[in-house]
């Protein structure tokens, strides 16, 4: 019997579209037991969204995939499965699973890959690196999946600085917000775009964090789902009059994230706003995870 520990992942974080992620101090866990045949899912905390327990469950099928890409056949497994990361709010939920059935797929079938390894073929399946590779390897990543090669580097984060969740109470799909995106940009947006992703990670670099509002900025897909996430626009605008440093929107959204500073009340200060939206807002400070997925083994 063993526990996998994967992070909630944040992708983009404003312009950064489908190449940088940063993994979030907030974990599914799954403790995994072998059992004579078959397979038997139980779902702990279970959230608004229904997770399958049967052979559809995505952590399952990704032990399925890696276990037919090396010949081999499943064994019976009992898999206890406590989620603390929102489903379909834009928090790498799904990357989440994908680290999670390889992490234990790889013990299981005793591959010993190693974690670089497995986040490529995690990216692989993702069809992008954004969220698997920090969900594997923790902290902020830049990636990039060239045919087959995964090119990444860790970038180091300046340690005061926190990062507020809101999660609304309504879901989003990541295929419902790709659709929204033209399948052509203009030559100044690739300008706007590049030139803020490079100011971001040198901000982030260097601890010139006065530059993360503009470095935060994006063409690419955010003012595009602005109409899929009621108020975005309101919340960002507060949030930046309240002193957070940025504003961005997690991955396909629609959970919204402001970087703040530890000292400076930001939940306190923003709650009363967002308490007079329509729908509901759940705020959650969080810093960033720095080990990424792990696992822990009984003896
Ligand atoms: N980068 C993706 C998107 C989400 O914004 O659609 C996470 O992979």
């Amino acid at each position: 019997m063993f526990t996998v520990k994967v992070p909630a992942t944040t992708a983009n974080m404003g312009p950064g579209f489908d190449c940088i992620g940063m993994s979030l101090d907030l974990y599914n866990t799954i403790t995994i037991e072998e059992i004579p045949q078959g397979l038997e899912i139980i779902i702990k905390n279970p959230q608004d969204i229904e997770i399958p327990t049967d052979e559809t469950n995505l952590i399952y099928q990704t032990i399925v995939q890696f276990y037919q890409s090396i010949g081999k056949t499943v064994p019976g497994i009992r898999l206890v499965q406590e989620d603390h990361i929102p489903c379909t709010r834009g928090l790498g939920s799904s990357a989440a699973c994908i680290a999670a059935g390889l992490l234990i797929a790889n013990k299981l079938a005793g591959t010993n890959y190693s974690k670089e390894k497995l986040a490529k073929l995690g990216a692989i399946m993702e069809g992008h690196p954004d969220n698997i590779v920090p969900a594997f390897l923790g902290g902020m990543v830049t990636a990039v999946l060239d045919k087959d090669e995964l090119h990444y580097i860790k970038i180091p984060l300046p340690s005061q600085l926190s990062f507020a969740l809101l999660v609304p109470d309504f879901p989003l799909s990541t295929e419902k917000a790709r659709q929204v995106i033209p399948k052509s940009l203009s030559l100044e947006d690739g300008i706007y775009n590049a030139s803020r992703t490079a100011l971001l990670v040198a901000s982030m670099m260097s601890g010139e964090i006065q530059h993360l509002q503009v470095a935060m900025e994006d063409r690419f897909h955010q003012p595009y789902r602005i109409p899929l996430v009621p108020h975005m626009e309101d919340i960002f605008e507060k949030a930046l009059s309240l002193g957070a440093k940025g504003v961005f929107l997690s991955g396909a959204g629609p959970t919204l994230i402001a970087v703040i500073e530890e000292e400076m009340n930001f939940k306190k200060k923003i709650t009363p706003f967002l308490q007079q939206l329509p729908r509901r807002w759940d705020i959650k400070i969080v810093k960033p995870s720095q080990q990424g997925a792990q696992i822990q083994e009984f003896h």
